[in-house]
């Protein structure tokens, strides 16, 4: 069977187009908010520098040379103990872990798309009151957004990786950035808009704490979607001459871009319309549909186009969040492809609908176990446990297992001296990093 390939320009936006996600638009203005701003931008920049690119990179060298599923691929590198190796191929189970709540969230936004065509809260108050009755007592309305969710992503899986994925990333990805650039220049012409380039580029060193060093560092390798074998799985599909660090640094270009653009956007029309940055995780949700209301028509169809942005960041997240899986149950058990996307589908669809009921209030209390409810628990033992861990095998495994001749080989010639860099990082300071990261998101530091 020909196995298809990315395009070059599929495969970076593919790639971009899995780390661009609700992470860098939601997640990082909110974060860079509670964090003071400048300072905190400057560390988790160089966080992606250093942290990011070396994990990024082990992670598309090792589906580059493996060509193959998570499982299979550490299998096939690992010149000794291929039976124990096999087990960091649980990444892909991370994947579908992810996607339960992350297509519940998706559901959220599609909602909110609608709601910005029908009508927007008047008052924060107000939008504070749609957004938490939707969440703690709208399980049918948050039921059918997820469905389809669901139906959607599952729908351009079964399609493969050059008719599903990289026709949606190809349409999406254009338009994504179409959107935020458009609503980032009219944040130009506000007079807010040179308070929040202060804001986010004039270090305040005052606010910077170990926690927010931890929070840089986490959400570096977050919103570069590491760890689970996303980014693996993708360079499975690289053509032979593909050339791994010239398209990590455009993905990671993208993903910086994009988060910089957006959070500065926001931050401009927050401050323009006398609120102010650091508002948790509502920023999005609660803060936002109130400003875009008090902006009048502009707001208006800012705010549907912006919720409608914000959608595709999440699906082209989403399809690289369920490959994976998909892809080592086609190489390992033969499925058909449409076959292991609906399996992969119906799992993440069923349990992210009991992850959505434990929200709502009349059911809470039978789906919590000890200090959270379902919901939150799949959100911190993927977050907080298994991407750093993964992240720190990949590190590890690249680092010392893998013959250093073999890696040499390839990435001396496309790395040049910044190959001794990128070694010694993988070895001593990412997996530190990581280890730091994972037992402090804990709790246990
Ligand atoms: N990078 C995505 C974002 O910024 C989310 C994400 C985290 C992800 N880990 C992933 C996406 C793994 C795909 C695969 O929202």
């Amino acid at each position: 069977m020909k196995i298809a390939r990315f395009s070059r320009i599929g495969f970076i936006l593919a790639a971009a187009g899995s780390a661009v996600g609700l992470g860098n638009i939601w997640k990082f203005p909110y974060i860079t908010g509670e964090n003071g701003g400048g300072a905190f931008v400057l560390v988790y920049l160089l966080a992606v520098i250093f942290i990011g690119f070396s994990i990024m990179l082990s992670e598309m060298f090792i589906g580059y040379l493996a060509k193959s599923d998570t499982v299979t691929s550490f299998e096939k590198l690992a010149p000794k103990n291929k039976n124990l190796w096999k087990y960091a191929g649980f990444q892909a189970l991370t994947g579908l872990f992810i996607m339960t709540f992350y297509s519940v969230v998706i559901g959220w936004i599609f909602h909110y798309v609608v709601t910005s065509l029908v009508a927007l809260p008047a008052s924060v108050e107000e939008a504070e009151t749609v957004f938490t009755t939707l969440l703690t007592s709208d399980a049918w309305t948050q039921l059918f957004y997820h469905t389809l969710s669901f139906i959607f992503i599952t729908y351009i899986v079964t399609k493969g990786i050059k008719g599903g994925i990289e026709k949606l990333n190809m349409i999406l990805m254009p338009l994504l950035m179409l959107i935020l650039f458009g609503m980032f220049a009219y944040a130009t012409t506000l007079e807010a808009f040179s308070q929040a380039v202060d804001f986010m580029f004039v270090a305040d060193w005052s606010k910077i704490t170990s926690e927010s060093f931890v929070s840089a560092i986490g959400h570096a390798f977050f919103t570069l979607s590491l760890g689970m074998g996303a980014i693996m799985t993708y360079s499975a599909s690289l053509k032979k001459e593909s050339n791994l660090v010239n398209n990590a640094l455009w993905v990671i270009f993208l993903d910086t871009t994009i988060a910089i653009v957006a959070g500065l956007m926001l931050f401009t029309f927050l401050y323009q319309y006398g609120s102010v940055p650091a508002k948790g995780p509502g920023l999005v949700f609660i803060s936002l549909p109130a400003v875009f209301y008090e902006m009048g028509v502009i707001g208006n169809i800012f705010a549907i186009i912006f919720f409608i942005s914000l959608a595709f960041a999440g699906l082209t997240s989403s399809v690289s969040i369920v490959e994976p899986m998909v892809q080592y149950l086609i190489s390992r058990f033969n499925y058909a492809r449409v076959k292991a996307s609906i399996v992969v589908g119906l799992l993440f669809y069923l349990v992210g609908a009991v992850a959505l009921f434990s929200n709502i209030d009349t059911f809470k209390e039978f789906l919590t176990i000890g200090s959270r409810n379902i919901f939150d628990w799949l959100d911190y033992i993927t977050a907080s446990i298994l991407l750093p861990l993964g992240g720190l095998i990949m590190a590890v495994f690249v680092g010392f297992v893998i013959e250093k001749q073999r890696i040499e080989s390839i990435m001396k010639p496309q790395l040049g001296f910044a190959f001794e860099i990128w070694y010694f990082s993988l070895r001593y300071v990412t997996p530190i990093a990581m280890f730091i990261v994972m037992l402090s998101l804990m709790g246990v530091l």
